[in-house]
């Protein structure tokens, strides 16, 4: 699986940092760990989904340098190069970075500083989505929005949301996505993993062109006509669903049944250490547990590659690597 080409569209960069990571992070910042941020097993401790949300605020409460963000990425870079991806679109949160005094310049610049390292000590290519907090609310959404959409970035291709879908329904942040991709932005926004497919509907109705998991599609067979009719990206992450409780198995993850009905899908480990979860680990479970052939595997990537956000030159030298 190693030799097989990989891109991962969804993952985000607070959540690729495992407890070690974080824990010398903390130390360097000459921080505490948090108790409960841990298990005694020494993995991340939570017990639901908005548990979950919590106990990732508090690991990233922890990252407080331009520095901090760059070891996180070039880390999570060189593992997935390692593990045969070409390309990853690093999800990144400026309120976090905000929230414990961190500028939006410096944020950046440490996360570019991790991609262009890991470039030149493995070839791996890396991108950058700005994400908004659903819960945070509405304009902290328009902040994060302003300020990718009035200062360009070369690496900032995209704008994306995270956080509680069934809390904050998607039209309030119409505003945002409209400044985005006004901006020429792609934009993309979790939809249809913690709530149903009327969350998807509200997603459809922002200028995306991609939704994050979007998988609750399937409880609605004429939304899942549209999506294919609309050539709208599904970033699946069936491992992160798994753990968190929305299917009981890999067996029962619609992925396959999305595929089979036309559906655009692709593969993202969405907060690696948090789920146990790889990028080249979602390419073997899709094989090993839902039929996948290395060809429908090695389409995914060329699915991913067509809906990435990075400009065009970008896409066709990872074109022409599958
Ligand atoms: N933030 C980090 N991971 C997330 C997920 N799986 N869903 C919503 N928000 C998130
Ligand atoms: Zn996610």
């Amino acid at each position: 699986m190693t030799n097989l080409p990989k891109a991962e569209l969804h993952v985000h960069l607070e959540g690729t940092a495992p407890p070690d990571l974080v824990g010398r992070i903390a130390a360097r910042n000459a921080m505490a760990l948090p108790e409960r941020l841990l298990g005694v097993d020494g993995r991340y401790r939570y017990t639901d989904f908005l548990d979950f949300l919590r106990t990732y605020d508090l690991a990233a409460s922890l990252m407080r340098t331009g520095q901090d963000y760059r070891d996180i990425t070039y880390e999570y870079l060189r593992s997935c190069a390692g593990a045969g991806a070409l390309y990853v679109e690093l999800t990144a949160s400026p309120d976090h970075a905000r929230l414990v005094g961190l500028s939006d310049e410096d944020h950046l610049e440490g996360i570019a500083r991790g991609i262009d390292d890991a470039r030149r000590d493995t070839g791996i290519e890396g991108r950058i989505l700005v994400s908004a907090v659903r819960n945070f609310g509405v304009e902290p959404a328009l902040r994060v929005a302003r300020y990718a959409a009035e200062r360009p970035h070369p690496y900032v291709v995209g704008f994306s949301m995270a956080g509680d879908e069934a809390g904050f329904p998607a039209g309030e942040f119409a505003e945002a996505f409209a400044i985005a991709a006004g901006a020429g932005l792609g934009c993309t926004i979790h939809a249809g993993e913690w709530a149903g497919p009327e969350s998807v509907r509200a997603a459809l109705e922002l200028p995306v062109t991609r939704v994050a998991h979007g998988v609750r599609s399937i409880e609605d067979p004429a939304l899942v006509s549209e999506l294919a009719a609309r050539g709208i990206v599904l970033e699946c992450c069936p491992t992160s669903n798994v753990v968190l409780g929305v299917y009981r198995s890999y067996e029962d993850h619609p992925l396959p049944q999305l595929r089979d009905a036309g559906v655009k899908v692709t593969l993202g480990s969405d907060d690696p250490p948090y789920f146990g979860a790889t990028i080249a680990g979602e390419y073997a479970v899709c094989a090993a547990r839902m039929g996948f052939t290395e060809d429908d595997l090695r389409e995914v990537t060329r699915t991913a590659i067509d809906a990435a956000f990075c400009e065009e030159d970008l896409r066709m030298r990872l074109r022409s690597r599958v």
